[in-house]
This record gives structure tokens, sequence and C-alpha cells, in this order.
């Protein structure tokens, strides 16, 4: 399988100066991601008044985002630096079974903190019971258990399949579609695969996030106390754009099978929830989090 990354390249002329401008803005970006959210796993660990639900589910997030970017990210990198664009077979398994392992785990995460939003908003007085500590830890490994074995059987599916004809892969990474574009061989059992995992991974957690919401604005609406209302909006619209990232671009590229006319904007689409959502996490969630941003600018001040 080769990268496609080459040929674009050359539609613009200079190779070289491309690949360093590419290969700086990405270096960039990791460099960001990796801080970001380290940042907020280590104050989250370190700041005792960050030990909650909310935060645990957070610090996770934060681990998940360095994680899925790290499965594309670092070969792009190599790509842009070396100029070659070769991957190996084994290469891209590896890399298709990380992205869409990690990609259903941030699926489920994300689903289990607007469960504890909701909770913590329409029944505050059994929060702390219902969000015990051991509940917390079963989401969360539940979260990164479930979907190993299902996405390792997906992957050996897509790499039993053929690819006799081409060998050019119309992506800058390794993903379902584009491999199953490639494959000359009847698909049709891969893509009921697909779209079942989809259905599991992506569109029941989405729709539990959906019902949550629906009813955490119901709450927030009938609230008196406008602090408690300004608050209660300020930590959920933030979840709400990283949701609306990540769900926004992957469903573009995941529901829309047989796109070749549009493979070129899936493939910047497919930037956005590989590298634009582990970029603005700790954006959204450190900025627009007063508890955060004191909790961050005590651990920075005490060094
Ligand atoms: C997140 O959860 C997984 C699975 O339980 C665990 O392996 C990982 O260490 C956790 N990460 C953090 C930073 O808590």
């Amino acid at each position: 399988v080769e990268y496609v990354i080459r040929e674009r390249l050359r539609l613009h002329g200079s190779i070289l100066s491309y690949h360093s401008v590419y290969f700086t803005i990405l270096l960039l970006i990791y460099a960001a991601v990796i801080i970001g959210n380290s940042l907020i796993v280590l104050v989250t660990v370190l700041d005792l008044s960050l030990h909650s639900p909310m935060y645990f589910f957070l610090r996770n997030l934060s681990f998940l985002e360095i994680c899925y970017i790290s499965a594309t990210l670092p070969k792009m990198l190599v790509c842009f630096l070396t100029g070659d664009v070769r991957i190996s077979f084994l290469g891209c398994a590896a890399q298709l079974y990380f992205l869409v392992f990690l990609g259903s785990t941030e699926c489920l995460l994300l689903a289990a903190m607007a469960y504890d939003r909701y909770v913590a908003i329409c029944d505050p007085l059994r929060y702390s019971l219902v969000m015990n500590g051991g509940f917390c830890v079963r989401l969360v490994v539940g979260s990164w258990m479930v979907a190993i074995p299902i996405q390792m059987g997906q992957t050996y599916q897509v790499f039993t399949l053929p690819f006799c004809a081409s060998h050019h892969l119309h992506h800058f990474f390794c993903d379902v579609p584009p491999l199953l574009e490639l494959a000359c061989a009847d698909t049709f059992w891969s893509r009921v695969t697909l779209n079942t995992i989809i259905l599991l991974f992506a569109i029941f957690p989405f729709f539990m996030i959906v019902v949550s919401y629906v009813r955490i604005i119901g709450t927030v609406l009938k609230m008196h106390s406008a602090p408690g209302r300004h608050k209660a909006f300020s930590t959920c619209s933030s979840h709400l754009i990283v949701l609306t990232l990540f769900y926004g671009s992957a469903s573009v590229v995941y529901c829309k099978h047989h796109s070749s006319d549009s493979a070129d904007t899936d493939k910047y689409l497919a930037l956005f929830y590989t590298i634009l959502t582990p970029m603005f996490n700790p954006v959204i969630y450190g900025m627009r989090n007063r508890e955060l941003r004191i909790a961050l600018r005590k651990l920075l001040w005490r060094k």
C-alpha cells in the first residue's frame, strides 16, 4: 500500500519546500497534543481538588487522545521527512487496528462522560451514589476493553481481502473505507461488519449522548439560579464542541461508501477526527474550565 501524499505534493510543484512546511506544521501539532494532554493528565492526578469522576474521565480521555494521534501522525511525519510514502502491509494493519480500536474507545468514553454529566445535573442527590469509584473504573476499563477483540476481527477481515489492482491508497493513513475501495474482491461482508461496528461503537453511544444532553438541557432550562445554569451550560458546551468535531467529521467519512468522487475531501475530513479532536480536546476542556485553569496555574507556580 502506498500513500498518495507524494502525488499530491507533486501537484503543487516544489516537493522539498512543501515537505518541510507540512512536516513543521504536523510536528508542532503533535508536540501541542502531547504537551496539552499530558498537562491535563498531570494536573488531574496531582491536584486533590480535581479528584472527581468528571476529571477521572477527562484524564483518561486525554491519555486516550495521546495514544489515538500516535496511531497515525508519527508515520505521516516520517513520510514527510523522508519522502518515502510506502507502508508495509503489517504496518498498515497495525495502524488500522490501533486507529479503529482507539476510535471506538473514544466514542464509548465520550458517552460515559455524557452520562456522568447527565447524572450530575439531572440527579445531583444520587450523584455520589451512582458515580462511585468502582463504577467509574468499570466504565473506563469497559470502554477500553470491549473494542479490542471486535476490532481485531475487523482488521483481520480487511487484510484477508486481496489487494491486486492498485497499491495506491488515497488517504493519509490506513483506514477501513479507503482500504475497502482498494480491494479487488467482493467487499459485501466487510461492509456488513463495518456497518455493524459503526452501529455498535458510534451510533449507539451517539444516541446515548444525545439523550443525555437533551435531558441535561431540559433540566438546565428549568433551573432557577443563574450561576448554576451558567456553570452547567459552560461545561456542557465544551463537551458538545468536542463531540461535534469528532462525530461530524467521522460520520461523513464512514457513513458514505463508494465515494470515489469525494475521496479527496474525505482524506482531509479524516484529519479532523484523527488530529484536530486530540488537539482541541485540551484547549476546549482546559481553557473553558475554571477549576482546571486554577489547578494548572497552581501546579506551574509551585515549580
Ligand atoms: C485509562 O484507562 C485505561 C484502561 O483502564 C488504563 O489502562 C489507563 O492507564 C488509564 N489512563 C489514565 C491516565 O488514567
